[in-house]
């Protein structure tokens, strides 16, 4: 993947930096970013967006990875920037991100959440529900301050991996549904407000989508209800938000289309409906998270011990697992591995890689294939740029990795390791509280 290659010494390298100087110097666990990678990803979106000349504001959706760092190089790449949470926005004020590309997403946002978003004068909060409206026209009237909102709606298709699927009846705790009224009652609350400014609709159909149609179908399905409040309100939107959820390839199985498909794809669809029913030309806005991250990030790992099960496999334990890489735990997961200090070497040997934490369950790969892997090897997990990091636990109290950031041959250290005193951090020791004399 992107600029992984291989030195003299048979080691894998990132961004031309050494992997195995990179674990010694920082220690493993430690999640490698190829941030030459990240930037090509970022700039496929915009460009093929100018290429099909319709305006657009890629957003990174951030919630796949969120540090400071990622959002300085993707204020640099001239991204916008989907944040979730409070905690979100403050890494992102603390990063210096430019406010008025920040959009605010999720569907229980605080009021105390809503009134930081106001207070930063952010670009936009994406509505998600009745209570929300109520929130952010008191924040919005009280204040006397504007505020653009798009309405998040459930366009009523369910995108999975390979294909989609057109659900009637929606069943989601995300947005307005399309179709029982809801998306067109919270038109009415929100359309000729003073202070909240209208600007659309915004869906997210899915994650790890591999195909375009599921896109396509839901950018119609809005761009008619959109068509429609026109000719019944007079009303015209400007952007048309359609999420994130580009796949990528996390083994060979997977099959992903390139970003710049995805996006010609949708595109086409909406240039075609504002054509035939003569509606302005909207912005199209997209949150890309794991496809801009995913496969820049790597994590290396120590190999620790090892046990066979006679006939069945063998077992080679890392340093982290569970608590760095959920995903194979909670969704199954896949991943692929190597030997990153014998890279060139056959790997042919399957064995399971397991995490060090106390659970069964905490394998990171069922089958990986390595060169013939040993204690104190360095194996490099690829691909948990996306979801890894951000997902990660003090599960057994184990510290959270280091994160180091390579690029043109240089390396830096963006996230520091957690230390035992911070992950204790948090604790208070027992007061001399008064026992009750037996
Ligand atoms: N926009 C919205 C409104 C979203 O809810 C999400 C992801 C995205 C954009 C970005 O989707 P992406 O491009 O990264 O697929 N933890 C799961 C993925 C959860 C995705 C949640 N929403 C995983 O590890 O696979």
């Amino acid at each position: 993947y992107g600029t992984q290659s291989v030195n003299e010494l048979g080691h894998l390298t990132i961004g031309g930096v050494d992997t195995i100087d990179l674990a010694h110097m920082y220690g493993t666990p430690l999640n490698v970013y190829d941030v030459a990678l990240f930037r090509e990803r970022a700039a496929a979106f915009k460009e093929t967006f100018k290429n099909v000349g319709v305006r657009a504001q890629v957003a990174y959706a951030s919630k796949a990875f969120s540090s400071i760092a990622i959002y300085e190089v993707a204020e640099q790449q001239g991204l916008s920037l989907d944040v979730v949470s409070g905690g979100e926005l403050f890494t992102a004020v603390s990063a210096g991100f430019p406010r008025e590309r920040i959009h605010f997403h999720g569907n229980n946002k605080s009021f105390s959440e809503l009134q930081y978003a106001f207070d930063e004068k952010i670009g936009c909060i994406v509505i998600d529900n009745f209570s929300e409206i109520t929130m952010v026209k008191d924040i919005a009237e009280t204040r006397k301050e504007k505020m653009n909102v798009l309405i998040r709606v459930t366009p009523g298709v369910e995108a999975h991996t390979h294909d989609y699927i057109t659900t009637g009846q929606e069943d989601s705790k995300f947005g307005f549904d399309l179709k029982n009224g809801q998306t067109d009652e919270a038109f009415l609350q929100l359309h000729d407000h003073p202070y909240l400014e209208l600007l659309g609709m915004h869906c997210h159909i899915g994650s790890q989508i591999f195909e375009s149609d599921a896109f396509c179908f839901a950018a119609e399905v809005l761009m008619k209800k959109m068509v429609a409040w026109r000719d019944d309100h007079d009303f015209v939107c400007t952007v048309l938000n359609l999420g994130g959820g580009f796949g990528i390839r996390y083994t060979e199985e997977d099959e992903p289309l390139h970003p710049s498909a995805y996006v010609e794809e949708m595109a086409k669809v909406v240039l075609s409906m504002t054509r035939s029913h003569n509606y302005p030309v909207p912005e199209i806005w997209v949150e890309p998270g794991r496809s801009l991250v995913g496969d820049a990030g790597t994590t290396l790992y120590t190999a620790g011990s090892t046990k066979e099960v006679p006939d069945v496999r063998k077992y080679i334990a890392v340093d982290g697992g569970m608590s760095d890489n959920i995903r194979p735990a909670l969704y199954g997961a896949k991943y692929t591995a190597a030997t990153a200090n014998r890279i060139e070497e056959p790997h042919v040997d399957k064995v399971t890689l397991a995490g060090k934490c106390c659970e069964s369950g905490d394998k990171l790969i069922e089958e990986a294939f390595l060169a013939d892997p040993t204690e104190g090897d360095i194996i490099a997990v690829f691909c948990t740029g996306a979801y890894g990091y951000s997902m990660a636990s003090n599960y057994n109290r184990l510290p959270k990795p280091a994160i180091v950031f390579c690029e043109n041959g240089e390396h830096q250290l963006v996230v520091r390791r957690e230390t035992y005193e911070d992950v204790v951090r948090l604790d208070i020791p027992l007061q001399s509280v008064k026992r009750e004399e037996t």
